[in-house]
């Protein structure tokens, strides 16, 4: 097991917990916070017991407060494209391509890199108190972990850079009207809200969920054609073992128990 410092990491199968857990300092993403998540976010993805995971932030105050401000105060240039380059690769990116539904849990301030955090993972539920921007402007910087790209997919052009250029935050009220968060629920009902969505994902079959991922990826990817990613990750699903026991649960009347194979 590895000995986090900057992070909590549980497992109650099938779900997976990771808390950012820095509350000091709002749980704001530094680079060994960075590099935790990674090496927890690659147990999650090889461990076959894992269904859905659960992102969120230590204390009632926030998600994640942002990149620590302070770790890069006295960047240069090269250093600054180092940390947006290194940021997206080995945690923004692989959350979005993970194979497993990630759940982000917006329990307070989701700020800079907090909200590109929760904007890569797959789905957002936020508690009642939460507060979501994109300040970096107001620091003489523009976002670098995918918030220009992902907050434009999420919102529209029109809203994304709104939220941009003014550096305002907005309510969870604000998000869930935006569609930026899916649901807005009390700060106490929160993890409970996303449990019982993660319980609902865990039901069915992980392999086919993956694909169901990739291929809603694609549709953002322009390199991809969505559609032909669709036919090939549709006729790939007929090659698994949860194929044969989803098809043969429904014919017998019975509840499918997928192998995830
Ligand atoms: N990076 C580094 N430290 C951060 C941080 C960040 N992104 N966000 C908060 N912190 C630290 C504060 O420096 C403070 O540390 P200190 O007690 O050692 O001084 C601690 O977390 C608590 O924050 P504080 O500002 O005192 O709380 P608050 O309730 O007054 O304000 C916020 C909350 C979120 C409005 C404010 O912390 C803030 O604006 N944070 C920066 C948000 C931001 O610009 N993020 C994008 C970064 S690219």
């Amino acid at each position: 097991m590895a000995n986090y410092q900057n992070i909590l990491y549980s497992i109650d199968a099938p779900i997976a917990t990771i808390t950012i857990n820095r509350p000091e300092k709002l749980n704001a993403l530094n680079k060994a916070t960075l590099a935790e998540l990674r090496i927890a976010l690659e147990k999650v993805e090889k461990n076959a017991a894992i269904r859905v995971l659960i992102l969120t932030g230590s204390g009632n105050k926030a998600f994640v407060a942002g990149a620590d401000i302070a770790e890069f105060s006295s960047f240069d240039k090269n250093q600054g494209s180092e940390l947006a380059q290194k940021g997206q690769e080995s945690v923004m990116n692989f959350l979005q391509n993970f194979s497993k539904p990630v759940i982000a849990a917006i329990n307070g301030y989701a700020l800079g890199g907090g909200l590109e955090l929760a904007m890569a993972a797959h789905i957002r539920i936020a508690s009642d108190n939460a507060k979501m921007g994109l300040p970096e402007v107001s620091l003489g910087v523009i976002p670098g972990y995918g918030g220009t790209q992902r907050l434009s997919q999420l919102i529209g052009k029109g809203r994304a850079l709104e939220m941009i250029v003014s550096a305002q935050t907005i309510s969870a009220s604000q998000a869930l009207e935006y569609g930026l968060v899916n649901h807005v629920v009390s700060q106490e009902n929160l993890f409970e809200t996303c449990l019982g969505l993660a319980q609902k994902i865990a039901s069915n079959s992980p392999r086919a969920i993956g694909k169901a991922i990739e291929a809603v990826n694609a549709c953002f990817d322009t390199s991809k054609s969505g559609f032909d990613e669709e036919i090939r990750l549709f006729g790939e699903c007929f090659g698994t073992e949860d194929f044969k026991e989803g098809i043969a649960a429904f014919l017998e009347k019975r509840k499918a128990d997928f192998p995830g194979k």
